[in-house]
């Protein structure tokens, strides 16, 4: 994309306001100043890959902020764009990759990687789906979304979150699995179906298995790392084809459940030595309970990036840290898709981002700063 001076200009002249301006001057030098010390640099020079998500609708009408993205990240992800249900809101066949497209475009214009986000999630799988007639029409649907969006994006997408959370050990079942529509539709064998196709489509791409609840120390997310443990043996010892877990990293900077650098460490090395990679794929952290004073605020979500990046950063198989989301502008939390539980009781905005809504760097940009200038370096993967 062109213009990046353009935008560069229109970032650095929107509200410098007397707060913003102490906040960056107790960060040293504005984000925007030190070209070497971006979070794409900084990590790029430890073997780490940084990103964050975007939409298409920020790419035709944020300038300001998708010139931040350009500078800040290497990586693109659509936060929603590539779901089944936002390509397709019709009928069987109604495809509309435009929104998609955008995004890719994007990326390979602005020398960004781009991550694939999501192959299939059973929570935005379009509704005909649930009604196809059997078995066979369903398996086909499957297959048909798989390969038509990992060809479209062949030799772009680095990696491809091929099916977004398949497990919930709640549902009781033995092996763990959720059971949702396509477990539901084709049985555990949707897992192979899905992952094998992907990597005959575009086997150059990483194909991941992305989960939630698996990175605290609470007896629940134990129970998930066992199941996602137990999930991927399985699928190396079938065949299926898988190359990373992403950990989604959901956080609560007050008043969530404790973490621990041990667990962590143990689960990633558990990870590791299946021979997989390890992706850090939606990290942001939550205020709900946090004090409403901004400097309070921002420093209590700026130690929890802090705590849990020095931790996982430790493991050199960790090679992917996207945010969901750069600036408190565009986030899921300030929106309230969340769930309730996670909007702040007093109606302040929360600050879950490195940047503020007016795009300038917050305590947490200094602590993923220094948090990926102090990892260890690791080979890029
Ligand atoms: O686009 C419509 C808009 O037209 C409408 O006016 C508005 C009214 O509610 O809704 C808009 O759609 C929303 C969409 O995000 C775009 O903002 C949906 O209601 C909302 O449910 C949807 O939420 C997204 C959610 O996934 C469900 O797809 C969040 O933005 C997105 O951050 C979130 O991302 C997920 C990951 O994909 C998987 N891991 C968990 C993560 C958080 O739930």
């Amino acid at each position: 994309m062109s213009g990046n001076g353009v935008r560069r200009r229109a970032v650095l002249g929107s509200g410098l306001g007397a707060l913003a301006a102490a906040a960056a001057a107790s960060l040293g030098p504005p984000a925007e100043a030190a070209e070497d010390q971006t979070l794409r640099r900084l990590a790029a020079a430890k073997g780490l890959i940084y990103g964050t998500t975007i939409s298409a609708r920020q790419i035709a009408r944020d300038p300001a902020f998708i010139g931040l993205v350009e500078r800040q990240a290497g990586l693109a992800v659509p936060e929603n764009d590539m779901k089944w249900q936002d390509i397709n809101r019709g009928a069987p066949g109604d495809d509309d990759y435009s929104r998609a497209d955008t995004i890719a475009g994007f990326a390979g214009e602005s020398g960004m990687v781009l991550r694939g986000h999501n192959g299939l999630w059973y929570f935005r799988t379009p509704s005909w789906f649930f009604t196809l007639p059997n078995r066979a029409a369903k398996e086909r649907a499957v297959a048909d979304r798989i390969t038509s969006l990992v060809r479209r994006y062949r030799g772009i997408v680095h990696s491809w979150d091929v099916v977004n959370e398949p497990i919930e050990p709640k549902d009781g079942r033995p092996d763990g699995l959720r059971k949702a529509v396509f477990l539901e539709a084709l049985g555990p064998e949707y897992l192979d179906l899905a992952y094998r196709l992907a990597r005959e489509t575009d086997p150059k791409a990483r194909l991941v298995v992305n989960e939630y609840d698996v990175e605290l120390d609470t007896p629940e997310h134990e129970t998930r790392r066992v199941v996602l443990l137990d999930l991927l043996e399985r699928m190396r010892k079938a065949g299926t084809p898988v190359d990373a877990v992403g950990i989604q990293a959901h956080l609560t900077a007050v008043g969530g459940p404790p973490f621990s650098v041990e667990r962590l460490r143990r689960f990633f090395a558990d990870i590791a030595a299946l021979g997989l990679t390890i992706q850090i794929t939606e990290l942001d952290v939550t205020d709900e309970k946090a004090p409403a004073e901004i400097a309070v605020r921002d420093g209590l979500v700026a130690d929890t990036y802090r705590r849990f990046l020095d931790a996982a950063l430790d493991e050199p198989a960790v090679k992917m840290v996207v945010t969901w989301g750069l600036s408190d502008r565009h986030s899921w939390i300030v929106r309230h898709e969340t769930n309730e539980a996670k909007w702040r009781k007093d109606g302040l905005p929360s600050r879950p981002l490195p940047f503020d809504a007016d795009l300038n760097p917050k305590p947490a940009f200094k602590a993923m700063a220094e948090a990926f200038a102090n990892a260890p370096t690791r080979t890029p993967g």
